[in-house]
């Protein structure tokens, strides 16, 4: 299997990292992106406090930074949120919006992840989003319904040529940091239904990235990342690893390599 499009890896550092450890993660990470071929991309979304560290250290390199969330609100009086518009302002590339735990803790609607999307968006940041089935809605059959559901509340406030601009994660709920990845033919399988929801969008939105996101780790980065539809991956864990993160890219150059 093999496609033409390249190869995305964006590590999601969650509610990880503090000021003097970050220094050698994001400079080695940095070093060790340079011997990537050009046709993978690669990203670390680290919490808000350490952009402008991101911004210092990533700045030039082949790495881009950004952010976990963004508040659905372009400013005002909406105490602990962030705009889109702070986070461009250090040069961010991406905001991960809807990811399954800002859903499950923090009640985050579809409509609300939606009106995120839009804020990255007008702020020229790339929104990344999340959509994911639970165990008990994979186990009754449901993922499709819940996947699509998640995207199309997304897809349906965009215009094609927006839509064209987001990537998007399928990350399982009950794949995320448990350590049992879904299998590549399960995670192929989702993938290619969420395809076929975007091209029907436009032909322009595709060709949107699509990640695979939940226990990516070295070992199985290759497998996932040869599907037909698997773009690359939003890292946990494994991002707060400047090795297993480097290999986990180097997956993803070798998984292009063959596709090209
Ligand atoms: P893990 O790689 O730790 O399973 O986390 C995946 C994830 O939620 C990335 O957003």
């Amino acid at each position: 299997m093999s496609n033409q499009r390249s190869k995305l890896v964006v590590g999601n550092w969650k509610m990880h990292g503090r000021l003097a450890p970050n220094v050698a993660l994001l400079q080695g990470v940095a070093r060790g992106a340079q011997a990537l071929p050009q046709d993978v991309r690669v990203g670390v979304c680290v919490p808000y406090p350490y952009f402008a560290q991101a911004q210092a250290l990533l700045g030039g390199s082949r790495v881009a930074w950004g952010a976990q969330d963004v508040s659905a609100h372009e400013q005002g009086a909406y105490t602990g949120e962030v705009a889109a518009g702070m986070i461009a302002d250090f040069e961010a590339t991406y905001a991960i919006v809807g990811h399954s735990e800002r859903r499950a803790y923090h009640g985050e609607s579809p409509e609300l992840v939606a009106a995120k999307t839009q804020r990255a968006l007008a702020a020229g940041l790339t929104p990344i989003v999340c959509v994911g089935e639970t165990l008990d809605e994979r186990e009754s059959g449901a993922t499709e319904c819940v996947v699509g559901a998640q995207l199309n509340a997304v897809l349906v406030v965009l215009s094609a040529d927006e839509a064209a601009r987001i990537v998007v994660a399928y990350e399982p709920v009950w794949a995320i940091g448990t350590g049992k990845s879904a299998t590549s033919e399960q995670a192929q399988q989702v993938h290619a239904f969420l395809r076929a929801r975007l091209a029907a969008k436009g032909a322009q939105v595709a060709d949107v990235p699509l990640l695979y996101g939940g226990s990516v780790k070295p070992e199985n980065a290759a497998e996932l990342f040869r599907q037909n539809d698997i773009d690359g991956g939003l890292i946990g864990g494994a991002a707060l690893k400047e090795g297993d993160f480097l290999a986990i890219c180097a997956a993803a150059a070798a998984a292009a390599d063959v596709a090209g």
